[in-house]
């Protein structure tokens, strides 16, 4: 998919604020920290579209980007597990993340990033089978592969794939958003995308 035109459509708290629209939306789920917002900025080449940080915790609402004037929606899902907040912030972004997937009928696939050098946790696991529970295919991206040696990045897939107990091929993706690794064929997936 060539990237035409991408912008922020709006920052949702609430589902009466999801947009109106008709087209493809492709969401992105993980970890805090994980990279969400960075593949995001990756994907669409702009350094600032999606707000990343340092820190996790930045991301705390559903935030809805349009590509090429709706040809597609791109979502960005508040990231689970962060601890350093409290037990109330943490159920209400669980709530939010939960009303999405049940609520959003146009929405197509939900990609889960989990971070290339650690093993997946619990709640990547939970995160995932819910994933493949509503029927989605469970696309995985292990983001930050550029942290890692090249010659790692087999053994690190393999890790995951089995944590997450991924059987097809090509279900898993290498991807950094720091040197672009596998961009062109993550854009194309979701491109292809039914
Ligand atoms: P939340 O919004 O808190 O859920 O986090 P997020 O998943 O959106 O993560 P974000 O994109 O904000 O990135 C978190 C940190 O990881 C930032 O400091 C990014 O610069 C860094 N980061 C993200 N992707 C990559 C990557 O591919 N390579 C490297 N080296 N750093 C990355
Ligand atoms: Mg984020």
């Amino acid at each position: 998919m060539k990237i035409k035109k991408s912008e922020l459509i709006i920052t949702a708290g609430r589902p009466d604020q999801y947009p109106v629209t008709s087209c493809k939306e492709i969401a992105f789920a993980g970890k805090s920290n994980v990279g969400k917002s960075s593949l995001i900025n990756a994907l669409l080449d702009r350094k600032n579209l999606a707000r990343t940080s340092g820190a996790p915790g930045k991301t705390r609402t559903v935030n809805f980007y349009s590509v090429n004037d709706n040809e597609l929606v791109i979502v960005d899902l508040p990231g689970y597990g962060y601890a350093r907040v409290s037990k109330k912030e943490k159920e209400k972004w669980q709530k939010m993340i939960e009303t999405y997937l049940h609520k959003r009928e146009q929405l197509r696939e939900v990609i889960l990033l989990v971070d290339i050098r650690h093993e997946p946790g619990e709640n990547d696991v939970i995160m995932y089978d819910w994933i493949k529970s509503f029927g989605f295919s469970g696309l995985v991206i292990a983001t930050k592969s550029d942290k890692i040696p090249k010659g790692k990045i087999d053994k690190h897939i393999k890790i995951i794939k089995n944590k997450l107990a991924i059987e097809e091929e090509g279900l898993i993706i290498p991807f950094s958003s720091t040197n672009k690794l596998n961009k062109k064929e993550v854009l194309y997936l979701l491109e292809n995308l039914e």
